[in-house]
C-alpha cells in the first residue's frame, strides 16, 4: 500500500470577524458575492437555517459530493465540515474550494488517524476496506471504496462473499450494516459525538408521551436507538420519510438542523428532535455549527480558508471516491 503524504500545511488563520463592516446586510452581500465571483454555495442539512436558505443546494453527503463533482462554478463555498469540502476538492480539483471555518472537523475523522488506519489495514492483508466518507483525505487515500449512509448497504452487498471487509470509522453504522446485510465486518471503534448521545431513556419517554409518533434515525445512532426506528437512513432519506410517510408526528434522531427543511417541505406535521430541548444543545453538531453567516460572508469575500491538497494525495483519495460513485 503506497503511503500518501500527510497534510502538513500550517492551519489557516481563524476568520477575522472584526473586519466586517457592521452596516452590511450580510445576506444581501453573500448573494451579491456569489454572482460576482461565479460561486456556488453548497450546504449540508446540519447547517444554520439562514445558511441553508442562502444555499444553491442543500443535501446529504452523497448529494453534495455529486453536486461538487458536476459544478462548473469558479468557486465552491462549502458550508459543511472539512472532510466534505475536501471531498469537493478531490472530485473537482480545478475549482477553488473554500469553507467558512477550517476547524469544522468531525469526531469520526478525529478517531481515525491515517497512521493507525494504515497499521490496521496491514494487520488484515487481503481484506477490502470500506470507509465512511467522514474521514480525512489521507484515510480515503488508504481505502478501497468510500461509502456514505445513502449507499453503504448497496456497496457492502457488492463485495464478493468470502472476502474479509474492514469498515471504518463509525462502529454504529458498521454494526447496523452487519445486521442489515448479514455480512460480518471488522469494525473501527469510532463514533459520532452527536448521535452517540441520544439516550434510550429519552426515546422511551417520548414514545410514551407520543404513542402515534414515527421514529426516523440516522445509522450513526447506537443500536439502543436504532431498534425503535421506523426508518433508518441518511439525512436525505430521513427528510423524505418524515415529510412523506403516512403519519403526522415524527421523532427525529439526528442533528436537529434537518428539521428546518422538514418544516419547509411539510409544515403541517410535527417534528420532535431527540433529545428534547431541555437546555442541552447536545443534538447540535459543534463542528457544523462553527460555520456562521459572518464566516460564510468572509470566506466568499476573501476566498479563504481554501482547501489545498497535494496532487499525489488528491489522486489517491479520488480513486475510492470514484469507485463509490460508480457503485451508488
Ligand atoms: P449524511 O450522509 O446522512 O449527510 O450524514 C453525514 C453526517 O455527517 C451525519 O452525521
Ligand atoms: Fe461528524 Fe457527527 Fe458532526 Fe456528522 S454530526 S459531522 S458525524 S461529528
Amino acid at each position: 500500500m503506497s503511503a500518501p503524504s500527510p497534510i502538513v500545511f500550517p492551519r489557516p488563520a481563524p476568520p477575522d470577524l472584526s473586519s466586517i463592516d457592521a452596516r452590511l446586510d450580510l445576506e444581501e452581500e453573500i448573494s451579491r458575492l456569489k454572482k460576482e465571483k461565479r460561486a456556488v454555495l453548497l450546504a449540508h442539512y446540519y447547517q444554520e437555517e439562514e445558511i441553508q436558505d442562502l444555499a444553491d443546494f442543500v443535501g446529504d453527503s452523497l448529494d453534495l459530493s455529486r453536486r461538487a463533482q458536476e459544478t462548473d462554478a469558479r468557486l465552491i463555498a462549502f458550508a459543511g465540515v472539512r472532510f466534505m469540502a475536501e471531498t469537493a476538492k478531490i472530485l473537482n480539483p480545478t475549482r477553488k474550494v473554500v469553507l467558512p471555518d477550517y476547524e469544522a472537523g468531525c469526531s469520526l475523522e478525529n478517531s481515525c488517524p491515517p497512521e493507525m488506519f494504515r497499521a490496521w489495514r496491514e494487520q488484515h492483508p487481503g481484506a477490502v476496506s470500506l470507509t465512511y466518507i467522514n474521514c480525512s483525505a489521507a484515510v480515503k487515500a488508504l481505502s478501497d471504496i468510500i461509502v456514505t449512509s445513502s449507499n453503504a448497504e448497496k456497496i457492502v452487498r457488492s463485495i464478493p462473499p468470502g472476502k474479509e471487509i474492514l469498515f471504518a470509522p463509525d462502529r454504529h453504522l458498521g454494526a447496523f450494516l452487519v445486521k442489515k446485510t448479514g455480512r460480518p465486518m471488522t469494525l473501527w471503534p469510532g463514533t459520532c459525538i452527536v448521535h452517540e448521545q441520544f439516550s434510550e431513556r429519552e426515546m422511551l419517554r417520548l414514545k410514551a408521551q407520543y404513542p402515534d409518533a414515527l421514529v426516523a434515525a440516522h445509522p450513526e445512532c447506537p443500536e439502543g436507538i436504532l431498534k425503535y426506528a421506523d426508518h433508518v437512513g441518511s439525512t436525505r432519506s430521513i427528510l423524505q420519510f418524515a415529510t412523506t410517510a403516512a403519519g403526522k408526528r415524527f421523532l427525529i434522531a439526528t442533528e436537529e438542523g434537518i428539521i428546518h427543511q422538514m418544516r419547509k417541505l411539510a409544515p403541517d406535521r410535527e417534528y420532535i428532535a431527540l433529545p428534547p430541548d431541555n437546555g442541552c444543545r447536545c443534538n447540535e453538531c459543534p463542528f457544523m455549527k462553527l460555520n456562521t453567516i459572518e464566516k460564510l460572508y468572509l470566506c466568499l469575500r476573501d476566498e479563504r480558508p481554501e482547501i489545498v491538497l497535494p496532487e499525489e494525495l488528491r489522486k489517491a483519495a479520488e480513486k475510492p471516491l470514484l469507485k463509490m460513485l460508480e457503485l451508488s
